[in-house]
């Protein structure tokens, strides 16, 4: 099957383009990232290149060893994923322990995954623990509203959980376990990883103060 044919790739690029018109990803702002299931790699297998390099991810999650991911690359846009997503997305493959990837797919005009990878991967790790397998989403976005309010209210898990609930009966049906807060911190590496990390044992969304939002979920 063509890559851009398979549902889990349509249904990526759907939400990515979702987020994009709710105004949360200006320019290249934002990332996303799915964990592939093994079938559905296989019915892509034949379509996927083994000519990218093995590159260092920066972080060791063993838990992912030999797992596919659908990731953003990095510096691109979301206004251009429905655009021309070839450009704009990758499959990327894990090696054996946990500690290097590699391009199958996608990125024809060059780059790499997302500069937020590492956080990427590790949330998947925890969380691929902690749902017993069910999580497959990681979204990273750049949450205007909630941005703001990291400019005004103490960073603390439970006065942002607290906020958010009052502010619509929705929230805490959708986020029961509330959300975690990190503050501002340098992105795009293992520091960062490693904090949102330990937040993700126990919430699915973190904010990170002054950038915006991770979340987890089963599904787009
Ligand atoms: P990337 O373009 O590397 O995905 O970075 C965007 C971003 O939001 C960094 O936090
Ligand atoms: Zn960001």
């Amino acid at each position: 099957m063509k890559v851009l044919d398979s549902k889990f790739v349509k249904d990526f690029i759907k939400m990515a383009d979702d987020g994009y018109h709710e105004g949360w990803h200006e320019r290249n702002g934002g990332n996303l990232s799915y964990r592939i299931r093994p079938e559905e790699v296989e019915t892509i297998r034949s379509r996927l290149s083994d000519r990218g390099e093995w590159t260092p991810i920066g972080v060791s999650v063993p838990d992912l060893a030999g797992e596919f991911f659908l990731v953003t690359g990095t510096g691109k846009y979301f206004r251009n994923i429905i655009v021309d997503p070839e450009a704009c997305i990758t499959i990327i493959e894990i090696d054996e322990k946990g500690e290097n990837y590699r391009i199958r797919w996608g990125l024809v005009e060059g780059g790499g995954p997302t500069s937020e990878l590492p956080t990427h991967l590790m949330n998947h790790e925890v969380k691929k623990r902690v749902s017993n397998g069910k999580h497959r989403v990681i979204y990273h976005a750049h949450t205007t509203n909630v941005i703001a309010l990291t400019f005004v209210l103490p960073l603390k898990d439970e006065i942002f959980t607290r906020e958010l609930w009052e502010m619509a009966t929705e929230c805490p049906v959708v986020f029961p376990d509330g959300v975690g807060v990190i503050g501002w911190m340098v992105p795009g590496g293992r520091k960062i990883a490693l904090e949102t990390g330990k937040l993700m044992e126990k919430y699915d969304a973190v904010i990170w103060a002054h950038h915006g939002m991770f979340c987890s979920g089963e599904n787009f």
